[in-house]
C-alpha cells in the first residue's frame, strides 16, 4: 500500500500531497491507502469523504501521525516519562493523547518507540524510555494499552499503536543516527528484543521497520528478522510498515539495484506498507505479472491492512471519532493539562541539592535562555506550540511567588536562531541581577532540536555561551540552582561541581513551567529517577548500569593498572540509572527473602521496609535488581526486575515486596536456549542501580 504524507486540500479544493518528495503523480496520491501527518477533524473528514466517493472499492483511508509525547497537550518526552517509574501514569498520558488525536480524526500513532538506548550521543534517546530493557518493556506496554485500550480499537477515543523501530535502531555505531548496528545474536535477543515483544504481547496493532542494518542486512529487507523472528517467534500478526522511505533506501544501502528490486525485497521480508516512497505502487503490479513475486504475498499484506481498518471499525464508520466539536472541547482541556502537569513534575530528577531547594520566597533571580522560552516540548512534538505552553517565567508568575526577577542571560545557542550580538548586554544584566538576589535559578539546556531524529552530537556539553553565563553567575552568587533542559543525559560535571542544586527537567511539555514552579517551591516533592545514566564524560558512552562482567573488573579508587578502566576518567557515571534525590530522606531496611533455596516452581518473596526519615512527605522508588553470579555465558552485573513507587508521610514506614519467579532468571545460554541456570543469585533492593543492600539465594 502506498502512503502519502500530509495529503490536504488547498484553498481551491485541490487534493494534494505537499511533501511530494517521492515524485508521486496525482493519480498515485489518489490511490494511496493511508495518509501521514495531516490532522484536524474537518480536514480529515473531507479527505475521507472525497476518497470514498471517488473509489468504488469503498475501502477507507487510514490516518496516521507521530503522536509521540502527547498531541496538542504535550507530555514530557518519553525519556522523561521513563524517569517517573510510573507506568500507570504513562498509560494515562497515552490515553489522553489518544482521545485528543482520535477526536482530531487520527487512527494510528507511530508510538511507542521501544528501542533500547545506551549512547547519549544519539539524538533519539529522547524518544526511548531509557537504558533498561525490562523497564522499557513496562513502559511500551503501558503506552500501547493507553492508546489502544483493552476493549478493541473500535472503542471511542482509541487509536492503534505502532511499535518501532524493529529492530536495534537504538544502537547505532558511534551514536550517529542511521548508522550501522552491530549486535551479537545474544545481545539482540536478551537486551534489544524484549521491549518490542512486550508491546506486541500487549496487542500493538502495527510495527515499524528500522532504518539500520542488523548483521549487515537493512531491516526492511531482512526476512529472517521480520518473518522468522517478528512473525514466527514473537507471534506478531498485525501490519508491518516501513520507516519513512526505508524501502527506497535499500538502494542506498546497496542491497537493491533499483526501486523494483527494493520493492521485491521488502515485500518478501513481509513489509505491508511502503511509507512515503512509490516503490510498491509503481512496481508490485509488474513484479506479480512477470512472476517475480507471488500474488499470495500481496494478498497476505492486503489482508493484514484490511483487517486493521476493520478492527478500527472504519468500514462501518470511516470517520471513526473525528468530530470538530469534541476536538475543540477535548484538546488542551483542564483535565488533560492536569495530567501533563503531574507527569512533568514526576519526571523531574533532582540530581543535586545541598539544601538550597525548595525555594521559600527569598529574592530569587530566574536567569537563562529557558526562563521565558516556551519551546520546551521536545523535538518530536509537531502539534505543541509556544502559545499553548507554559514557560518557567509564566509558571512562576502563575504561582505568585513574591520576589522573583527575570533575565535571559544569554541566547540558547549560537547555532540556532539569534546571533550573539546582544551577548554582552544580556550577560551584564544577568550578573547584576544575580548579585542582588538571595538565590539564582539558572534555566539552561540544549536547544530542542539538538536532540531527536538526525540530531546526534559528539560533544554533549552545554553551549559555550551558557557555560560562560553559568561561570559568571556562580562568581557573584553561591546559591545557584540549575534547571537543566535536555533531550539526553549531558556532560554536566562542571555544573554539578559548582551549583548548589541541579534539577533535570528534560523537555517537560505544555505544563512544564507550572510543574517546575511546583517542584522548585516544594508544592511537589521530586520523585523522578534516572532512566538513563548521566555519563561523567562522553568518553564513557555507551554507558549503562547493566554492563557485563569482565575478566579484570576495576575497583574504583585503586591504582592497579591492568584492569578494565580509563586512565583519565572514572568508570562510574556521574549519576547512575535509578538515581534521584527528594526533599525528604528514606531508609530502606535489609533485604529479607522468604527462602534461601528456590525450586523452579517457587515464587520467592523479597521484602524490605522503607521509611520516610525526613520532615516532608514524598515518594521513594524502591528498585529490585538481580545478579546471576555464575552463568554459562558472562552475565550483566545486575538487572532491574522490580520497582515500586511508595508515597510516605514523615515518619511513616511501609513494607514493600517483590516476587521472583524462575522466568525472571532466564537468558540465552551458551547453546542459545532461553533458560535459567541453577546456582547463586544475588538480590539488591535500594534507591538506585548502585545499591549494595543485598541478599542471596540458590536456584535449584
Ligand atoms: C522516523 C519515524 C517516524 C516516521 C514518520 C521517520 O523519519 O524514523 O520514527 O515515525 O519518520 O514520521
Amino acid at each position: 500500500m502506498l502512503q502519502v504524507s500530509g495529503m490536504f486540500y488547498t484553498d481551491d479544493g485541490v487534493l494534494t500531497g505537499p511533501e511530494n518528495t517521492a515524485g508521486y503523480t496525482e493519480e498515485e496520491i489518489r490511490v494511496a491507502g493511508s495518509v501521514l501527518g495531516t490532522v484536524g477533524a474537518g480536514q480529515l473528514k473531507k479527505i475521507q469523504r472525497e476518497y470514498m466517493e471517488r473509489h468504488p472499492h469503498h475501502i477507507p483511508l487510514i490516518f496516521m501521525a507521530d503522536i509521540i509525547n502527547g498531541f496538542r497537550t504535550v507530555f514530557p518526552i518519553p525519556l522523561a516519562q521513563g524517569c517517573t517509574f510510573d507506568p500507570k501514569l504513562v498509560e494515562e498520558g497515552a490515553a489522553v493523547a489518544a482521545r485528543e488525536s482520535a477526536a482530531s480524526g487520527l487512527h494510528l500513532t507511530f508510538s511507542p518507540m521501544a528501542d533500547l538506548v545506551r549512547d547519549a550521543r544519539w539524538g533519539r534517546v529522547m524518544e526511548s524510555t531509557g537504558e533498561d530493557a525490562w523497564l522499557n518493556g513496562c513502559f511500551a506496554r503501558a503506552m500501547v494499552e493507553g492508546y489502544q485500550g483493552r476493549s478493541g480499537l473500535r472503542e471511542k477515543g482509541r487509536i492503534a499503536a505502532c511499535v518501532k523501530h524493529f529492530a536495534g535502531y537504538g544502537a547505532p555505531t558511534a551514536g550517529r543516527d542511521y548508522n550501522t548496528v552491530e549486535l551479537s545474536e545474544r545481545t539482540l535477543r536478551d537486551d534489544y528484543l524484549p521491549a518490542y515483544k512486550e508491546a506486541i504481547d500487549a496487542g500493538a496493532a502495527t510495527v515499524m521497520t528500522s532504518f539500520n542494518t542488523l548483521d549487515r542486512i537493512p531491516s526492511s529487507a531482512n526476512r529472517r528478522l521480520m518473518r522468522d523472528i517478528l512473525r514466527g517467534e514473537m507471534g506478531f500478526e498485525g501490519v508491518l510498515i516501513s520507516d519513512w522511505a526505508a524501502i527506497e533506501e535499500l538502494c542506498s544501502h546497496g542491497v537493491a539495484r533499483d526501486k523494483e528490486e527494493a520493492a521485491r525485497l521488502a515485500l518478501e521480508a513481509g513489509v505491508d506498507i511502503d511509507m512515503m516512497t512509490n516503490c510498491y505502487c509503481r512496481h508490485l503490479k509488474e513484479l506479480v505479472e512477470s512472476g517475480a513475486v507471488s500474488s499470495a504475498l500481496i494478498d497476505e499484506a492486503v489482508l493484514r491492512i484490511l483487517k486493521l481498518k476493520n478492527d478500527l471499525g472504519l468500514f462501518e464508520d470511516p470517520y471513526k471519532d473525528a468530530d470538530e466539536r469534541e476536538e475543540k472541547v477535548l484538546v488542551l482541556c483542564d483535565e488533560h493539562r492536569k495530567t501533563a502537569r503531574r507527569m512533568a513534575a514526576e519526571s523531574f530528577v533532582l540530581l543535586k541539592n545541598d539544601g538550597i531547594l525548595p525555594l521559600a520566597g527569598e529574592r530569587t533571580a530566574f536567569i537563562g535562555p529557558y526562563v521565558a522560552n516556551a519551546e520546551i516540548y521536545g523535538a518530536w512534538s509537531m502539534f505543541g506550540t509556544p502559545e499553548t505552553t507554559v514557560s518557567i517565567e509564566q509558571g512562576i508568575k502563575n504561582r505568585g511567588c513574591g520576589h522573583a526577577y527575570f533575565a535571559e542571560g544569554c541566547i540558547l545557542s549560537a547555532d540556532f536562531g539569534r546571533s550573539e550580538e546582544t551577548a554582552g548586554k544580556l550577560l551584564q544584566e544577568a550578573v547584576e541581577l544575580a548579585q542582588k538576589a538571595d538565590k539564582v535559578v539558572l534555566a539552561l539546556g540544549e536547544h530542542r532540536l539538538q536532540s531527536g531524529e538526525a540530531a546526534s552530537r559528539a560533544d554533549i556539553t552545554l553551549p559555550d555561551c551558557q557555560m560562560e553565563l553559568f561561570r559568571q553567575v556562580c562568581a557573584v552568587n553561591k546559591n545557584v540552582v540549575v534547571v537543566l533542559f535536555s533531550g539526553r543525559p549531558l556532560d554536566i560535571r562542571e555544573i554539578c561541581g559548582q551549583a548548589a542544586a541541579v534539577l533535570a527537567v528534560w523537555m517537560p511539555g505544555t505544563e512544564g513551567g507550572n510543574a517546575i514552579a511546583d517542584v522548585l517551591f516544594g508544592d511537589v516533592n521530586p520523585s523522578g529517577r534516572l532512566s538513563m545514566s548521566f555519563p561523567y564524560s562522553v568518553g564513557q558512552v555507551p554507558i549503562f548500569y547493566g554492563q557485563f562482567r569482565t575478566g579484570r573488573p576495576y575497583i574504583e579508587g585503586t591504582e592497579e593498572k591492568y584492569f578494565s578502566r580509563y586512565l583519565d576518567i572514572p568508570n562510574r557515571p556521574l549519576y547512575p540509572f535509578g538515581y534521584g534525590l527528594s526533599y525528604t530522606t528514606f531508609a530502606i531496611g535489609p533485604v529479607q527473602l522468604s527462602a534461601q533455596q528456590m525450586r523452579r516452581t517457587d515464587r520467592l518473596r523479597v521484602t524490605v521496609t522503607v521509611k520516610n526519615t525526613g520532615t516532608v512527605g514524598g515518594s521513594e522508588v524502591v528498585q529490585m535488581y538481580l545478579a546471576d553470579v555464575n552463568g554459562s555465558v558472562a552475565r550483566p552485573v545486575r538487572e532491574l526486575r522490580g520497582f515500586c513507587k511508595v508515597r510516605l508521610e514523615p515518619g511513616e514506614e511501609s513494607e514493600v515486596s517483590f516476587e521472583i519467579t524462575e522466568e525472571m532468571l532466564r537468558f540465552h545460554d551458551i547453546h542459545m536456549d532461553y533458560v535459567s541456570e541453577p546456582g547463586v543469585f544475588r538480590v539488591f533492593v535500594g534507591d538506585c542501580s548502585e545499591t549494595e543492600n543485598g541478599a542471596a539465594f540458590v536456584l535449584e
